[in-house]
């Protein structure tokens, strides 16, 4: 298989998912497999399903399904589903579970499909891609307020009403088909030295938008916790704050062993602790994995234990 996604914390998340003969184990984010294949050099004899929502995701699988017949298997599945998806293999429960969120670099680096503002493509940015809404219809039909609001939420663009307004201005003249046609129109509103973070956070927003990046998160971290099976972990890698939030407060949230108001003088909530959380902060690469791998930059590791049926 070509390696050419190195995968981000690989120690630390092997070391957390504690592989073992006869457990089985889900790669929810397959991307370019990098995970998933050193899971599967483990050695040990266990069962691994990958998912992922893009075609060449699972086409670049195919690799692993050859190599490992009796101990991979990959689905094609927004992770949100990853219970049905599962369900269809016959698989109820599983011993650990691994997030590595966003974009894989086969998708950041193939201009075709939209995603960076440094190449020139379609604004498509669908990570899925028989879903029906691109960034381009985002962007050409959109209001001013919807737009804003969505560099607003998603890119935490202070410049979200100004940059909204351009694109409304500009598309009047011209559609608005290509990824370098948004990139300038940005640039052309925001002073120089400002412009390249500003390109990140919009195309990061729509991004989020076009794949529902966080109701996915949230859908998929809660059926996640439902099919861990005791002493499972929950391994989750994110790249950004908004999605290192939504990890953190669903893990804090299962942890509570109650959820009255702290002005009850008893406890009348039926709230049972689900998790341990094993990371009280993120774990963060070391500076040696950011210079040989870039992409870890911004990376915050959170791992949870399910706990013991009680
Ligand atoms: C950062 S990459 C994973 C890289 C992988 N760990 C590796 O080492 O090669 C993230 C992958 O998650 C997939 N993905 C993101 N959101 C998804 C979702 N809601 N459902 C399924 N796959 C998703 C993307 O298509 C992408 O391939």
């Amino acid at each position: 298989m070509t390696e050419y996604h190195v995968p981000v914390l690989l120690a630390e998340c092997l070391e957390a998912l504690n592989l073992q003969d006869g457990k089985i184990y889900v790669d929810a984010t397959f991307g370019g497999g990098g995970h998933s294949q050193k899971i599967l050099e483990s050695g040990k004899d266990l069962k691994l399903f990958g998912v992922d929502q893009d075609p060449d995701s699972i086409e670049q699988s195919k690799v692993l399904t050859e190599k490992y017949p009796d101990n991979f298997v990959m689905i094609k599945e927004n992770f949100a589903n990853i219970r049905t998806g599962l369900a269809l293999e016959r698989i109820k429960k599983v011993d650990g579970i691994l997030f590595d969120l966003g974009v894989s670099s086969h998708q950041i680096n193939d201009p075709s499909r939209g995603f960076s503002f440094r190449g020139d493509g379609d604004l498509n940015m669908r990570m899925d891609q028989t879903s029906e809404l691109t960034a381009a219809d985002v962007v050409n039909t959109y209001s001013f307020e919807q737009l804003a609001r969505i560099f607003r939420e998603y890119g935490e663009e202070k410049e979200a009403a100004r940059i909204a307004n351009n694109i409304i201005l500009e598309r009047s003249k011209k559609e608005i088909k290509t990824t370098l046609q948004l990139s300038t129109i940005i640039e052309n509103c925001i002073i120089s030295k400002k412009s390249i973070k500003a390109k990140a956070r919009i195309f990061q927003a729509l991004r989020i938008y076009i794949n529902k990046e966080m109701e996915a998160l949230k859908s998929a971290l809660n059926d996640s916790i439902k099919i861990l099976n005791p002493g499972g972990k929950i391994v989750v890698i994110s790249y950004h704050s908004l999605e290192d939030r939504i990890v953190k407060n669903i893990f804090k949230y299962e942890e509570k062993s109650c959820i009255c108001p702290p002005e009850f003088p008893l406890c009348v909530c039926d709230k049972v602790s689900t998790l341990k959380i094993i990371t009280r902060k993120p774990v963060v690469p070391t500076l040696n994995e950011i210079g040989n791998n870039p992409r870890a930059r911004s990376a915050k590791l959170r791992i949870a234990q399910k706990r013991e049926e009680i």
